[in-house]
């Protein structure tokens, strides 16, 4: 038997493109990572994100939410996959569905997402846009425990990246990617090992790790 802690066993929640799991899947591979993507669950059965992650031997399901008659059912579909899994964490990663009370109360404190912009400004969609029409000179990326309001919840990691003269919504989207393909490995770390602490809405324990917090060289 192993003396090495037991990798907590993740799944990673999509609908699209999927580069935030691959961020994830790349990350996991490192032997000392306390987590594994045990399983990738997509609302759509057409995600690519489904063909990388079977690509790479990863059990994959797809779930398509208009199978089911309303949010719950799909949710106890989800649910009974993520049980016969045995999934200790879920990572959101670009999961376009909006989760009921209910399954975010059975999955709080272990289920997380990311959000490409500095929550809790911008929270919703084209975040980019907005931040951009808002002539804000800070924007960024948030990796935060998932609560029942949409885009809200305990913030774990952050990453700031500058807004220049000459972006665009693509441009400046591009540069918080980046971003956030750094930042979700580094907060599912955190959150794997056990290391963080919720106190009064916020989280703590997460060691201060300035290289995500501040904005890098342009
Ligand atoms: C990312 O921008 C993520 O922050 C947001 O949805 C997008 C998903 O992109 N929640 P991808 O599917 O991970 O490439």
């Amino acid at each position: 038997m192993s003396n090495e802690p037991k990798k907590k066993r993740v799944a990673a929640l999509i609908s699209g493109r999927g580069s935030n799991m691959a961020s994830l899947i790349e990350a996991a591979r490192a032997p000392d990572y306390p987590a594994e993507i045990a399983l990738v669950l997509s609302n759509r059965p057409d995600a690519a994100g489904l063909a990388f992650a079977r690509a790479q031997e990863i059990k994959s399901v797809a779930l398509d939410h208009k199978a089911y008659v309303n949010r719950a059912d799909f949710e106890r579909a989800m649910q009974a996959v993520l049980v016969e899994e045995r999934i200790d964490l879920v990572c959101l990663a670009g999961f376009m569905r909006l989760l009921t009370a209910e399954f975010v109360e059975a999955w709080q404190g272990k289920m997380l997402n990311i959000h490409p912009a500095l929550l809790p400004s911008y929270k919703g969609l084209h975040t980019h846009e907005r931040a951009l029409a808002d002539g804000v000179k800070i924007h960024g990326c948030t990796v935060h425990y998932v609560a029942t309001d949409m885009d809200a919840g305990p913030i774990i990691a952050q990453a700031a990246v500058p807004v220049l003269d000459a972006d665009t919504p693509d441009t400046l989207g591009a540069r918080v990617l980046a971003r956030e393909h750094a930042i979700y490995p580094h907060a599912l770390r955190l959150a794997a090992e056990g290391a963080l602490r919720i106190e009064n809405g916020r989280v703590l324990g997460g060691g201060d790790s300035e290289g995500f917090l501040m904005a890098p060289a342009i």
